[in-house]
């Protein structure tokens, strides 16, 4: 499937607090060298004051800006989260409210971490069936207030932030190939329950666990033959036209090395910057995609793999050809 559109703004924002592996060494039995050893991670930004829908908001600001948009030029919001401030309305509704944006779709995608891929799949396919012109997705997460800060296997690999992109439909076809899949996860390995019905008359207990909860072993297998299907993938779909770099799902240095060394791409074709956010889930791409166009290292006409796995279990890819 092809689809005429192409992304012409990006934005980010993520938490003013740092917190870095020293801070955590202070509150757990941990170390900044295990914790870089085995994921890559150095610091990671955390929730204080901000909300996610604050973050969500000033990403679409930046990206709006930078592709030099305005709020009623858009015809269609994305929004993708799966740690929302509110059950409903939709991120993408609080997203059209902050922007002050009249008249648009508004609706959210949820996949996980791979959110972000599937929702950019999502509102192009969703541009051409509405026949709308200018499209906003925003992927916002808030993971930290799902972490079980005993939990020191799972809570030093996450952090919160926000991305967005804008998308115009385009004559040349600059979004393609969106690859989509998913397992079930028939052993439980990653999931957040939500709390369950407690009325009156309900059998639930109160106290139901709702953080996040992670087989990290089995998640890291999942991962690696994840991406390395979707790379492969995009590029046969690709044909003759080959991939100059790869923006991956930020997760783990370990996982984006072990893709490099079972696809033939060298690692300095991956941009990495989970050193500095941990895993934002569904934001950790779009805030990629900001710094790697701001830093240069993403250059108008390169053919990019997105690609990311998560919880489902779910997984893919999509290209992008850098347009700006
Ligand atoms: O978007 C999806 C996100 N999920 C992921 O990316 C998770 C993928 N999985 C992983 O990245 C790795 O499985 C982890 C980084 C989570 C864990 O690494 P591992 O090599 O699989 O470690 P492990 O669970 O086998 O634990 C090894 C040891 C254990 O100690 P013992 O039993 O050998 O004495 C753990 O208790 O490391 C210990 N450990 C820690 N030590 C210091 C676990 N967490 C920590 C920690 N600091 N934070």
């Amino acid at each position: 499937m092809s689809i005429s559109a192409k992304i012409v703004g990006v934005g980010a924002c993520v938490p003013q607090k740092m917190v870095d592996n020293h801070m955590l060494e202070a509150i757990m039995d941990t170390s900044d060298e295990w914790i870089v050893k085995r994921t890559g991670i150095r610091e990671r930004r955390l929730v204080t004051e901000e909300t996610n829908t604050e973050m969500a908001i000033s990403a679409a600001k930046q990206a709006m800006d930078h592709a030099d948009v305005s709020p009623d030029d858009i015809g269609i919001i994305v929004g993708c989260t799966i740690t929302s401030d509110f059950a409903t309305p939709s991120l993408a509704s609080l997203v059209q409210k902050g922007i002050g944006c009249g008249m648009a779709a508004a609706m959210d995608v949820a996949a996980g971490c791979t959110g972000f891929i599937y929702a950019l799949a999502t509102i192009t396919s969703m541009m051409d069936t509405l026949g709308v012109d200018t499209g906003l997705l925003v992927a916002a997460e808030n993971l930290s207030c799902r972490m079980n800060w005993e939990d020191r296997a799972t809570c030093i690999l996450f952090g919160d932030g926000a991305g967005a992109v804008v998308v115009k439909r385009s004559e040349e076809n600059h979004i393609k190939h969106p690859f989509l899949r998913a397992i079930p996860d028939t052993d439980d390995v990653l999931f957040i329950k939500n709390k369950r019905n407690d009325n009156p008359w309900s059998a639930a207990q109160a106290n139901d666990d709702i953080s996040l909860t992670m087989k990290g072993q089995d998640v890291f297998v999942f991962a690696v033959d994840a991406m390395e299907k979707s790379i492969k993938h995009l590029e046969a779909a690709m044909g003759d036209t080959k991939i100059d770099k790869i923006v991956p799902h930020q997760a783990n240095n370990r996982i984006i090395q072990f893709a490099a060394n079972s696809t033939h791409f060298d690692k300095d074709q991956f941009y990495v910057n989970v050193d500095k956010y941990a895993n934002t889930s569904s934001a950790t791409i779009p805030i990629a995609l900001k710094e790697a166009h701001d830093s240069g290292w993403l250059k108008k006409g390169d053919e990019v793999a997105l690609v990311g796995f998560g919880a489902g279990l779910t997984y893919g890819g999509i290209v992008v050809k850098w347009a700006i």
